[in-house]
């Protein structure tokens, strides 16, 4: 039997960096991410140029981690997958660098992969991977996203945020409650202990399958407004529980509103706001990818990879970086 075809992805178009091994079969044979969110928290939000040097000291040693835990080396690697865009340009670059370095000194191919669909193929990897045809709701720090996904590597959008993205939201209403960043996993941690109840935060009717959270995060900031800072700060387990239930009514809504419209009977939620523990409880039958291929990591890039046409060696040299979706 030969040795299996592997891909090595690289991923730094935030504040994570991050380096995999994949087989073309869908296994993952490494993932290594190293977050810099201790990094940024003081600052309440990651920092571009600080996040384009941290990249740079740690995506050698990420990428060296990655094949020693899948116990293999460059030479043994068939392919390179980085994410080309969408994200901060500083630090896509970064990795892209990365990765055409590496490509070219093997003469390997090179691989350019978009970021969203990156988060979908994170449905594609093993033991239990999702097929097509299913609706899949994307929900990250930049993005929310209702696709319909006929085959691996297409899908068309049916919906998106028409102000700012559900993570985003996540993000500013725990600034507005002074939790720590990153602020989805802390409202996701403090709403545990509040009631959901507590205040009737209004979901947005947007027409379409689109969707709106600014509504929501003003009604925040005007009951915390309301409250004062020192109840607002007595109750913010309820105020979190409260905003995280509005925010999890919103996007399972549309979710079911995506599936009766299309037909489609599979459904899926991927993204860093898919780790959400409120929003796995509220759609028991809905395909999640497992925590830690939810939040940005690099064996979904590679994943992604096996189903874009690879540039071959040394066409990629010149490729560039994007900052936004197309
Ligand atoms: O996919 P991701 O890691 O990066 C982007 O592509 O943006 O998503 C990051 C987003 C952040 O806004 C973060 O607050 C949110 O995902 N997030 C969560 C949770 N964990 C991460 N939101 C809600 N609950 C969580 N447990
Ligand atoms: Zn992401």
């Amino acid at each position: 039997m030969g040795s299996p075809t592997l891909v090595l992805g690289i991923e730094t178009s935030c504040d994570e960096t991050a380096a995999a091994v994949v087989t073309e079969q869908g296994a993952v044979l490494s993932s290594v991410v190293s977050s810099q969110a201790a990094l940024h928290a003081t600052y309440g939000g990651v920092v571009p140029e600080i996040a384009s040097r941290r990249h740079l000291e740690l995506v050698a040693p990420v990428v060296r981690r990655a094949l020693e835990e899948a116990e293999t080396t460059l030479d043994q690697v068939d392919r390179v997958a980085v994410t080309q865009g969408p994200g901060l340009v500083g630090a896509l670059l970064v990795g892209l660098s990365a990765a055409k370095g590496i490509a070219w000194a093997g003469r390997l191919p090179l691989v350019p992969v978009d970021h969203l669909e990156g988060h979908v193929a994170s449905l594609y990897l093993g033991p239990e991977p999702l097929e097509p045809p299913f609706l899949c709701l994307l929900a990250s720090g930049g993005h929310t996203l209702l696709l319909a996904v006929r085959e691996r590597g297409r899908s068309e959008r049916l919906g998106t945020t028409l102000d700012d993205a559900a993570g985003e939201a996540f993000d500013k209403g725990a600034r507005l409650l002074g939790l720590g960043y990153p602020g989805g996993a802390e409202i996701d941690r403090v709403a545990e202990e509040g009631d959901r109840a507590a205040f009737p935060f209004p979901v947005a009717r947007v027409p379409g399958l689109d969707f709106s959270f600014s509504g929501l995060k003003t009604a925040l900031l005007y009951a915390v407004r309301e409250l004062g800072e020192d109840e607002a700060r007595r109750r913010h387990s309820d105020l979190a529980a409260s905003y995280q239930h509005a925010l999890v009514r919103a996007l399972t809504s549309r979710l079911r509103e995506g599936a009766a419209q299309t037909g489609l009977e599979r459904l899926a939620v991927v993204g860093g706001v898919s780790a959400n523990s409120s929003l796995r409880a509220a759609l028991p039958d809905v395909h999640f990818a497992p925590l830690d291929l939810c939040t940005d990591n690099a064996a979904m890039i590679a994943s992604a990879a096996r189903y874009v046409q690879p540039l071959p060696y040394p066409s990629y040299l010149g490729l560039d970086a994007y900052a936004s979706a197309a």
